[in-house]
């Protein structure tokens, strides 16, 4: 090959390129890849092929997870501190952290009825309905359930996790309580309410909201905040769905791993709403 044809078929280094690390930050060194990669443990004997695919979706929705967490905090400490579009910062990126958990979905589509039968023995009794991260982002948003604690007994510092935040106000709350600094008049039962316990829906907050979605323009951050929860919500059930659709392609009606009825089981989330004013008020929307 001529030194021109070489030049065209490959992209050569620029000089102020680091090729030399043994004293320097590296890319691995730095994101600990060796930790990161060595984490796939496959139990399947004889291998499944598959396997691997079903461990990476798993633990990539659990980085994912992660970020939702950190994000999530912050935005209810933002909205505590009355900084409000600081926290609708971090909610976009919250929102775009949930299309990848929705997206995510099509890569485990793939695995075939077959496919998993071969796997499933291994997985014994795990499920992610162990998940103590997803639980963390229900607890979060509003999806108290002091008996999902009982799951992480066997794991103390997990189980404290959980136990914190169930003690700890939501992400709701917190709006709540700004709007009441606001001068929106939040129910004291609202502002009061047991933050152990699941959100339920208050009509006098309802009439609050009708008057912010009554004339936007005059409560636009409020108005904002609240299309955002919204957003979050529907991204929620979106994965909620697609993982319903991904269990019932997979097992049908067989029982899930975790001991549950499976999809039946898991049908009965998409019930549950973490905002139920911002839905109510709709109705009221003229
Ligand atoms: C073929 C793949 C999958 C199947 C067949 C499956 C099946 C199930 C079933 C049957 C349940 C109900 C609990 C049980 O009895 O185990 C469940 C719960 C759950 N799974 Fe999956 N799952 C799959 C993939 C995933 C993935 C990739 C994630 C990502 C983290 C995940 C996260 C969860 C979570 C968070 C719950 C609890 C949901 C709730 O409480 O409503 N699952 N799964």
């Amino acid at each position: 090959m001529s030194d021109d044809a070489l030049r065209r078929a490959q992209r050569a280094l620029e000089e102020g390129i680091s090729t030399d690390f043994s004293q320097a930050m590296s890319y691995g060194a730095y994101l600990d890849l060796d930790t990161l990669l060595s984490a796939q443990h496959p139990r399947s004997e004889p291998p499944q092929h598959d396997e691997l695919l079903f461990i990476i979706q798993h633990q990539v929705a659990e980085l994912w997870l992660k970020l939702l967490l950190h994000e999530l905090r912050s935005a209810r400490a933002l909205i505590a501190e009355d900084e409000l579009a600081q926290g609708l910062k971090r909610l976009a990126r919250v929102k775009h952290v949930q299309k990848q958990l929705v997206e995510q979905w099509d890569v485990l589509a793939t695995l075939t009825p077959s496919e998993y039968a071969q796997i499933r023995p291994f997985l014994a009794t795990s499920s992610g309905f162990q998940s103590h991260q997803y639980r963390s982002v229900e607890f979060l948003l509003g999806n108290k359930n002091a008996d999902m604690v009982r799951v992480f007994e066997h794991d103390p510092p997990q189980r404290e996790l959980l136990d914190r935040l169930l003690h700890e106000p939501t992400l709701y709350d917190e709006f709540l309580r700004f709007l009441a600094r606001r001068g929106y008049a939040v129910p004291a039962a609202v502002l009061e309410r047991d933050v152990t316990l699941p959100y339920r829906l208050d009509e006098g907050l309802v009439t609050v909201f009708a008057a912010v979605y009554a004339a936007p323009s005059e409560h636009w951050g409020v108005y904002e905040t609240c299309e955002e929860f919204v957003d979050i919500e529907d991204l929620f059930q979106q994965w909620r769905f697609r993982h319903l659709q991904v269990v019932t392609r997979t097992i049908g009606r067989k029982s899930g791993t975790g001991g549950s009825s499976g999809v039946d089981f898991l049908r009965r989330a998409l019930d549950l709403t973490f905002f139920p004013e911002l839905y109510e008020v709709r109705v009221r929307v003229e």
